[in-house]
């Protein structure tokens, strides 16, 4: 039988990205097409033109078909923006016979209780993710199930989006011919495309610079604890250098790529670089020193920003791995000196690891998050084939949809 194939979209707000892979016998991903194409219609990780969204997401789905010779007709998605909020929350059941081990079922019982939070109606869980397990006091328990116990508790991170930015984006994604099997917290699909187990393990964060947004997830011990989507990204050190050098848009982002840097004091203090101007200027000359100030003052608040947000979460001491960064952003040169020295943590830039197949295309910050969306829903696969080794693979997309929240909350990571 033929590997199994799936597909993630990652709607960003400068780019769409489509990738299709398979799941070889060994359980890895191999990459099998990506497309790539300019997005729009979206502000700030929302949609807020649904006709430019649905063409930016089909052309990249069509890149994607042509460069895998696939059919898309599913795909995971990811969802950032400031709409997403979350929180922890704990679930507790009784176990009825405590001579028994806890079963699957008491497990889900659990989480769904956990799940019961107060969420207003014009908002949807999108996750509940399982922290960790108390069994009758026994703190910090992985996996409950073969246990004995009267009692069960659950810690989870429960992530909820608005309802109409969800739908918005669902119906962008259907309107480009693309049935949506699930969707997925972005900066915690970029999680599971750059951090190992250990970083997980000893306390790590990961910071998506994009173009309109940077999504947070902080993880302790292994799970996550915290997430946030800040309305802040590279666009906004695009448009600082817009006004500083008084530059077009295009020539301030091409300067930006081309001869930006995070550490003024490590560019030379007299080269000066040519870009396109305004009016009869055509061309002007500017210091490349400059556009390095420019670009360190609003990543320098943007890590500010950050830290804030980390604070809200957690106690800095508790994260020993640093920070990664991704996104289109962290490829800024000295942005990683840059983040030590604001937040006090060891900073590196996260590329998406351990692929196969058209992988030198996606080793960039910038594709952490589309790789990411295809680990979780992998993980996800794998929770359900576990738990039920009886469900065809063909099914995996339909099935999925429909329980994939749901699976993801039977079994811990
Ligand atoms: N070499 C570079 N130096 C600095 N910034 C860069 C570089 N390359 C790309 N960028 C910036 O990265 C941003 C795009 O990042 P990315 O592709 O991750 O965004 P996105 O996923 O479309 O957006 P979002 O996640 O905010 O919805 C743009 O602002 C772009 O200018
Ligand atoms: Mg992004």
């Amino acid at each position: 039988m033929a590997n199994p194939t799936f597909a993630a979209i990652d709607v960003g707000t400068t780019k769409v990205c489509t990738v299709v892979a398979e799941v070889t016998s060994a359980g890895d991903l191999r990459i099998l097409g990506v497309g790539v194409g300019p997005s729009a219609g979206l502000t700030k990780g929302m949609v807020d033109n649904i006709h430019a969204a649905i063409e930016a997401i089909a052309s990249s789905v069509e890149r994607a078909e042509r460069a895998s010779g696939t059919r898309i007709l599913s795909a995971h998605v990811g969802i950032a923006g400031p709409h997403v909020s979350s929180m922890n929350s704990r679930g507790i059941v009784a176990i009825a016979d405590p001579r028994h081990p806890i079963t699957e079922s008491d497990v889900h019982r659990a989480l769904e209780s956990a799940r019961i939070v107060n969420v207003p109606n014009n908002r949807e869980v999108i996750h509940v993710v399982p922290r960790y397990y108390v069994v009758d006091g026994q703190d910090h328990v992985v996996d409950p199930m073969g246990m004995f116990g009267s009692r069960l508790d659950v810690e989870t991170h429960v992530v909820t989006a608005g309802s109409s930015a969800m739908h918005n984006l669902m119906q962008c994604v259907e309107g480009a011919g693309v049935r949506v099997d699930s969707i997925i917290l972005e900066p915690l699909a970029s999680a599971e495309a750059v951090v190992d187990e250990e970083e997980l393990n000893q306390g790590a964060v990961i910071c998506d610079i994009g173009g309109g947004t940077t999504d947070i997830a902080v993880f302790v011990q292994g799970a996550v604890v915290h997430t946030a989507v800040l309305p802040v990204g590279g666009a906004h050190m695009t448009r600082d250098l817009v006004v500083a050098l008084r530059v077009p848009q295009p020539a301030a982002e091409l300067a930006k790529r081309r001869y930006g840097h995070a550490i003024p004091s490590l560019v030379d203090e007299d080269e000066e670089v040519e870009v396109d101007a305004f009016g009869s200027e055509g061309r002007k000359s500017v210091s490349r020193r400059l556009i390095a100030e420019v670009l360190q003052a609003r990543t320098e608040e943007l890590f500010e920003m950050v830290q804030a947000e980390i604070r809200r979460g957690v106690d800095q001491d508790v994260l020993s791995a640093g920070i990664v960064l991704t996104g289109g952003a962290a490829s800024l040169p000295g942005i990683e000196m840059l983040a030590e020295d604001v937040l006090g943590l060891p900073a590196r830039v996260g590329r998406p690891r351990h692929l196969q197949g058209l992988s030198d295309l996606l080793n960039d910050p910038a594709y952490a998050t589309s790789v990411g969306l295809l680990r979780w829903s992998l993980k996800e696969r794998e929770i359900m084939l576990r738990s039920s080794p009886g469900v065809p693979t063909a099914s995996f997309g339909g099935l999925l949809r429909k329980v994939a929240n749901l699976m993801r909350v039977v079994l811990p990571q």
